[in-house]
């Protein structure tokens, strides 16, 4: 039996696991395919769907309990679609909220991504870290646990972005995007005080990964960057066990809306192994 930090659910690691399970990444956006490239990494045999809740992009301005249910119903028609053996929620504007709610419905593994302020408290030297992250992340009552839990001797600046997971995607789709839009999001991160200056910077948003190299050349100082995706990679094998290697069919990517399904993003979607494209629509409720 392991417990799952994340909310002390107990799931018993399926002891023959399917020769190629299907592991199902969730985001709003294309922010998880951080999350997948390190996933299909650690289980190269398993069949992948990347799905992103495109008609509700982005989460960060949604108020709670729209979110919650406009999960619920589209991770109903996921779940029915495409049968998974384990879901990772890649994005944590929806794992700081909703995973409670999924795992009391479905009887399958969730994986959740959650700010790392615990690591990112154990790395900083000068105690002052931020979590940068979307609205909806920051304003989260998990995200202020975690922070009183494993920060309580911290200075945390925690920074709801606005943009950044926007111009992430613009950037993904080979958009182009102003360096001062990305410093303006980027810039309430980096904070001076009587004890230091901030040396670690949570990613807390799956998007931001998506311009790392460019936000590090933008920073007004050198800072670790924490990424959870690699930590999610690792709890997805210890949840499967070893996957079998072999011949699996192509990864598919399912998409909410399908709207910004452009020539470049499909491209782009193939470099994550996606080859395949489908839509199933669930429009926003207005
Ligand atoms: N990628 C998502 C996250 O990790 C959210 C972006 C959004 O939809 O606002 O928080």
């Amino acid at each position: 039996m392991q417990v799952d930090l994340l909310a002390g659910t107990e799931y018993r690691p399926l002891a023959v696991p399917r020769p190629q399970p299907t592991i199902l990444v969730f985001d709003s956006g294309l922010g998880g395919l951080t999350v997948l490239s390190r996933t299909t990494q650690a289980c190269p045999g398993a069949h992948i769907v990347y799905a992103a809740d495109d008609a509700g992009f982005p989460y960060g301005r949604l108020g709670e309990d729209e979110l919650v249910t406009r999960i619920l119903a589209v991770m109903e028609r996921l779940v029915a679609r495409y049968h998974p053996d384990l879901v990772v929620i890649a994005c944590n504007t929806a794992s700081t909220l909703v995973l409670p709610a999924l795992r009391a419905r479905f009887a399958i593994p969730f994986v959740g991504t959650v700010p790392a302020i615990k690591p990112a408290a154990a790395a900083t030297r000068s105690g002052i870290i931020s979590v940068l992250a979307t609205p909806g992340t920051v304003a989260r009552v998990y995200t202020r646990e975690l922070t009183e839990t494993y920060a309580a001797a911290c200075h945390v600046t925690l920074v709801g972005s606005t943009r950044l997971a926007g111009l992430a995607e613009q950037a993904l789709r080979g958009e182009p995007v102003d360096d001062d839009a990305l410093l303006a999001e980027i810039a309430p991160c980096f904070v001076v005080s009587g004890r230091g200056r901030t040396d670690v910077v949570t990613l807390s948003c799956t998007h931001y990964p998506l311009v790392l190299e460019r936000m590090k050349r933008l920073a007004p100082w050198p800072v670790e960057w924490i990424d959870p995706a690699p930590a999610i990679a690792r709890r997805v094998v210890n949840l499967l066990g070893p996957v079998a290697e072999g011949p699996c069919p192509d990864a598919t990517a399912v998409f909410t809306s399908g709207a910004g399904l452009s020539g470049p993003l499909r491209i782009a979607l193939a470099g994550y192994g996606l080859a395949r494209i489908a839509i199933e629509p669930v429009p926003l409720a207005n």
